[in-house]
């Protein structure tokens, strides 16, 4: 048994919680929107074809606001395919995911499910095969109340009120080679700049996320944000960053400390921020939208390529990860990376939502049911309220191949000094055995402990199936608390949240 130390101090706040850092992405890709959230045979579907059972399991995840319509779906992309009557909507051949988009869901029924998720519109424009004039228009459909053609067309098309929709994202990883209309830092910075004051003429009050790296490993990163920044800086709110982490070769102990490489992720993409932000004496600071991050077994991905030119499937089975326990601990851990960073990191989505490398699974015609990672995401967004606090940590440490010697436990706190609650999350990446942790709470005067759920399970690889879909849940773990010193003891693998409340 070992031991490790921790002290939260509220004096050492990072940042507020933003209700932003638990956002989600639904992009039209595989059965994640057709025969996911939407299924109008199911009996569980509403009037509109919505599945109930879906509904009232994102509610639970406790998702802000959602990035829709992709990723790499958005670069080829018409979105006034998607809006208008829908027996008139075209069938499309999307090229990213070789499919056919039958475009029976668009922005107003998303914007429907949204409502009824309680979650907030997050548009991506195509900046990969189209350009400013298009996604001038698309603000202009959404988000101009009345008096011009495109907003009329939407008060005609059914949405009285405009969408309003806040934050936009300047087209998706055009870093990346295989992203439709791919291009060159200085070509797309020019190109982002251009369209973010475009639409800033049209609506100065949004805010604008302009696309960073699709990774830290991409061999651009770093000159790709300077650039694309020192052609922006003055347009925009935040960059973007994506990360997708899984285990390589069995390397287990890298994978456990996945988020040490978020963690340095955001600081350089900060830290280049802010060089852009110096050069040009500006003081305005650039904050991060870390919108695509998860667990995803990309080695593993289906075949995407139509093995005819006849053959574009609508809604096939893509990207269907199903996750261990030991994924849901790092997913646990890249939350905690994403709390400690609550300074820089003023948005997130978890990529993504229903089926496709989701937290959510379906079956057609059959049960909803949670994978291992919802349950760190649905405690953290519960339970994270108040400004992020650091938690610092005395912990032996673990040497691994591609991190280097990495903390066997590292742990973040919120707290809410109002309204008297505190929440603490910490991960353990030891594999071989239990270690005994004490937290020095002190600080958050005198407290109980209200609730304890820990996320383990003995067997690494247990996942939640549709025949099993409650095999993993994560349970209650025994803590001590005397003269405001916390004892708890976690297993191996094991990420865990505690919440306590003032007493006295
Ligand atoms: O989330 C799946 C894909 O990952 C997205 O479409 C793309 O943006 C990223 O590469």
């Amino acid at each position: 048994m070992t031991a490790a130390r921790l002290t939260v101090d509220p004096r050492s706040a990072i940042g507020p919680v933003r209700r932003r850092l638990f956002g989600g992405f639904v992009e039209h890709l595989g059965r994640h929107v057709y025969d996911g959230l939407y299924e109008p045979g199911h009996p569980q579907a509403d009037e509109r074809g919505f599945r109930r059972d879906v509904i009232a399991l994102v509610r639970e995840l406790g998702v802000s606001t959602i990035r829709y319509p992709g990723g790499n779906f958005v670069s080829g992309f018409r979105w006034e395919d998607s809006v208008g009557p829908r027996e008139q909507r075209p069938r499309r051949l999307d090229l990213a995911w070789h499919s056919t988009e039958t475009n029976e869901i668009g922005l107003h029924e998303f914007a429907d499910w949204l409502d009824a998720v309680g979650s907030d519109l997050m548009l991506a424009v195509n900046l990969g095969t189209r350009g400013t004039l298009e996604a001038i228009d698309l603000l202009e459909y959404a988000n101009v109340p009345g008096g011009s053609t495109l907003s009329q067309q939407r008060i005609d098309n059914g949405r009285v009120e405009p969408f309003d929709v806040r934050v936009w994202c300047l087209g998706n990883e055009m870093d990346g080679p295989w992203q439709l209309g791919h291009r060159s830092a200085d070509d797309y910075g020019k190109l982002a700049a251009r369209t973010a004051k475009g639409m800033r003429q049209l609506d100065p009050s949004i805010e604008l996320v302009v696309c960073g790296s699709s990774g830290r490993a991409m061999p651009t990163f770093g000159d790709w944000e300077r650039v694309v920044l020192e052609h922006t800086y003055d347009d925009v709110d935040m960059i973007s960053c994506h990360a997708y982490y899984q285990e390589h070769d069995g390397d287990a102990a890298s994978f456990l400390a996945s988020a040490v490489d978020m963690d340095r992720f955001i600081e350089a993409v900060v830290a280049t921020a802010d060089a852009v932000g110096a050069a040009r004496g500006s003081t305005k600071r650039i904050d991060i939208s870390f919108d695509e991050w998860n667990i995803w077994y990309i080695d593993r991905v289906d075949a995407v390529k139509p093995t005819a030119i006849d053959d574009w499937p609508v809604a096939p089975r893509l990207l269907e990860d199903v996750y261990s326990v030991q994924d849901a601990v790092v997913f646990g851990s890249l939350l905690i990376s994403l709390l400690a960073h609550s300074d820089r990191v003023a948005s997130a989505s978890l990529a993504q939502l229903v089926n496709v490398i989701a937290p959510i699974m379906t079956e057609p015609g059959g049960p909803a049911w949670r994978q291992t990672t919802f349950f760190p995401f649905a405690l953290t967004s519960r339970l994270a309220r108040g400004a992020a606090v650091r938690v610092s940590v005395e912990t032996p440490m673990i040497d691994t191949a591609t991190y280097g010697a990495v903390p066997a436990v590292s742990a973040v706190a919120t707290a809410d000094a109002e309204a008297g609650e505190a929440a603490l999350f910490l991960v353990h990446r030891g594999r071989e055995e239990a270690i005994d942790v004490e937290i020095d709470v002190r600080g958050l005067g005198e407290v109980a402990v209200v609730e304890t759920h820990l996320l383990h399970d003995d067997d690494l690889s247990a996942r939640n199936t549709r025949d099993e879909p409650e095999r993993v849940q994560p349970r209650a773990v025994e803590t001590r608390l005397e003269d405001g010193i916390l004892r708890v003891s976690l297993p191996p693998v094991a990420w865990a949240a505690l919440a306590l409340r003032r007493v006295g």
